[in-house]
């Protein structure tokens, strides 16, 4: 006999969906606050493929491919290569101009990335007290509705410094490709002799990958952790906007 939608096993008296919504009864009800509006995640993502594109093919340019045979306009490897960092170099500079300009407009929480208030010394205590959590020396982490203030703290210092100094260092080495008089070279010429010489600005540039590249591994296992450990949703914060509280 083909089975009817009345026979269905989540229909009737003893059907899984009571069961489950006498427990749903019992939950405790989700409170939900809505820290991230729109362009702050869109920056976010956009952001993060934009460094994974520099880091990848940075690193290419600083350890090149092995030598392809034939002309090399013919295939273009580095050509490529060049073009996607510089191409990502773009979209992280007018992404960060982007993100100030949201920073004046939207809610207060786009601000957090741009100033720690270090002067409080709650926030001191309160930072001291997320070292202990990640540490596992603190059994319990502290509610925040926007960064907890040890992200807060490594985004300002970690990031936004790193990304400033990028694109600084790497627009005045685009500046020497792009010649003198260009606006990459007036506008970024200066960082050269402030740094020493062309081949120093180079090594700052490449040091300055690693420190990101260490970065993103803190940043990511510390989100996941928090995700998983944390009395707060964290990844699905970044992507809704809504931070949800697990107590
Ligand atoms: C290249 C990779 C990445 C970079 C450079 C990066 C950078 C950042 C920055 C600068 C912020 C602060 C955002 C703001 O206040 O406007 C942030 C927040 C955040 N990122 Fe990333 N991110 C990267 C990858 C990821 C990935 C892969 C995940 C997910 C696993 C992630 C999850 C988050 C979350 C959840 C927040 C919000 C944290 C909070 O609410 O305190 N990020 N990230
Ligand atoms: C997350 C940010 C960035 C990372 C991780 C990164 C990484 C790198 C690395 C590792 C190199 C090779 C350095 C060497 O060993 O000589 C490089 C070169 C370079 N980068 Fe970046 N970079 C970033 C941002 C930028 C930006 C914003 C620009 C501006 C357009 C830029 C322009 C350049 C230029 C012009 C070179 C030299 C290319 C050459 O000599 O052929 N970079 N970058």
């Amino acid at each position: 006999m083909s089975k009817t939608a009345a026979q269905h096993p989540l229909d009737g008296d003893h059907s899984f969906a009571k069961l489950e919504e006498a427990d749903v009864a019992q939950a405790s009800s989700i409170k939900s606050v809505y820290v991230y509006e729109a362009p702050v995640r869109i920056w976010h993502w956009v952001n993060a493929l934009a460094i994974t594109v520099l880091a990848i093919s940075g690193y290419l340019i600083g350890s090149p491919l092995p030598t392809v045979a034939g002309e090399a306009s013919d295939h273009y490897v580095m050509g490529y290569i060049r073009f996607a960092h510089f191409a990502a170099g773009y979209v992280l500079a007018v992404g960060l101009l982007g993100r100030i300009y949201w920073a004046v407009v939207g809610n207060h929480h786009a601000r957090e990335l741009f100033w720690v208030p270090i002067f409080q010394k709650a926030y001191w205590a309160e930072l001291v007290g997320m070292l202990k959590w990640y540490a596992f020396i603190a059994p319990r982490p502290g509610r925040f509705v926007g960064h907890n203030p040890l992200a807060r703290f490594a985004m300002v210092f970690g990031f936004m410094v790193l990304a400033v100094f990028m694109i600084l260092t790497g627009f005045a080495l685009y500046g020497e490709g792009s010649q003198m008089g260009s606006w990459q070279e007036r506008m970024f010429g200066w960082v050269i002799p402030l740094m020493g010489q062309s081949q120093d600005v180079h090594t700052w540039h490449h040091m300055g990958l690693w420190g990101l590249v260490i970065f993103v591994i803190v940043h990511v296992y510390a989100a996941i952790r928090e995700d998983i450990m944390g009395r707060s949703s964290v990844v699905s914060t970044m992507i809704s906007g809504h931070r949800t509280f697990k107590d």
